[in-house]
């Protein structure tokens, strides 16, 4: 049916009776008064460097799921960490694949002082010492089955597990860590990390509690990059956080913040940017959030096919996490944005 519509008739109002003159476009009129009136902004100072390790020298190789990313031997992380330093990129945050002859059920070589992790750190800190160096103590590398924790009779035991994270963590910071992130979700794990990392004189050592970590899909690349994707049975939903809750995060966060932690981190992140400006909200402590490997693979994969413009689409996405309330972002593009961000 056609109508006829009388325009005139519909506008009752002139619009700047609607808004009595308000008009938002104003400060939006060109880039010089958007520049100005930016509420955030997004530099390499932001942003924290996750690297996948390997042994050996001089070799790297790809990793299917996470085009652009590199698994890297100690000596070229050194060559990365040199580049982090020089892009402005305050830290690097390293993950080790381990040989798999190394793995066992209770991921016992995490207590090798001088393994893939500790290795590195050294080598980092002797070539960049300026350069933050973030290791995680959770055994998820090191186990045979691929869970964080110390796995008996199907169960994965919170407070061995801890004892052992503790000691990883002093190990870690040993080698030359500045601060230890775990990211297990073992109930206790700051307190007893915080307890250890003091009692061995390393005060300084600071915790970026993985505060709450979710039970998600979205890590399905890491694994394939650390090598536990085919190793793990079962998922880790009896000890990262359920995807639908929020009371439960903030509670969670708020026992890493009472046991310790000078640092909370929310994983994954654009999917959960909810629950950083929760814990913002809340606690105010410095908060990030972990762009993770699925994330990283959605935005290449679709940029790769032309769906989406890779550069802007990453950039947004680094600046959606500021507006949220984080103070910085691991993520893997890390590099590529600090690159990106210079010529602006
Ligand atoms: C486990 C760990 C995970 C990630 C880093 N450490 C999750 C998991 O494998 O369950 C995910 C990082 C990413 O997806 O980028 N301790």
């Amino acid at each position: 049916m056609n109508r006829e519509i009388d325009r005139k008739a519909l506008l009752k109002r002139s619009v700047d009776e609607i808004t009595g003159s308000r008009r938002m476009r104003r400060n939006r009129k060109a880039g010089w008064i958007r520049d100005l009136t930016r509420e955030n902004t997004l530099t390499a100072r932001d942003l924290i460097w996750p690297i996948f390790l390997i042994p050996g020298s001089n070799r790297r190789e790809a990793i299917d799921a996470m085009p652009g990313v590199f698994r890297v031997t100690p000596d070229l992380a050194v060559k990365e960490a040199e580049k982090a330093a020089q892009l402005g990129i305050p830290a690097i945050a390293t993950f080790p694949n381990i040989d798999p002859a190394l793995r066992d059920q209770t991921g016992s070589h995490i207590l090798s002082a001088d393994n893939l992790i500790n290795q590195t750190t050294r080598a980092i800190k002797a070539a960049v010492p300026e350069l933050g160096v973030i290791t995680d103590p959770a055994l998820d590398p090191f186990t045979s089955h691929g869970h964080d924790g110390i796995l008996r009779d199907g169960i994965i035991v919170n407070d061995e597990t801890v004892a052992q994270i503790a000691e990883a963590a002093v190990l870690q910071a040993d080698a030359g860590a500045d601060i230890i992130a775990p990211s297990d979700m073992m109930d206790g794990r700051i307190g007893a990390i915080r307890d250890a990392l003091d009692a061995a004189g390393f005060n300084d050592v600071g915790i970026l509690s993985y505060a709450t970590k979710y039970a998600s899909a979205f890590y399905g690349p890491y694994r394939e990059a650390i090598g536990t994707q085919g190793l793990l049975k079962g998922d880790k939903r009896t000890y990262y956080v359920d995807p639908g809750n929020t009371q439960e995060a903030v509670r969670d966060a708020a026992l890493d913040v009472e046991e310790g932690a000078d640092m909370l981190m929310v994983k994954p992140g654009l999917p959960y940017l909810d629950i950083v400006w929760r814990l913002k909200d809340a606690f105010g402590l410095p908060t990030f959030a972990y762009q993770v490997s699925g994330e990283y693979a959605m935005i290449r994969a679709a940029a790769q096919n032309g769906w989406i413009d890779g550069e802007k689409v990453m950039i947004e996405s680094l600046l959606a996490f500021k507006r949220a309330g984080c103070d910085g972002i691991l993520t893997y593009f890390a590099a590529d944005a600090a690159v990106l961000l210079q010529d602006r």
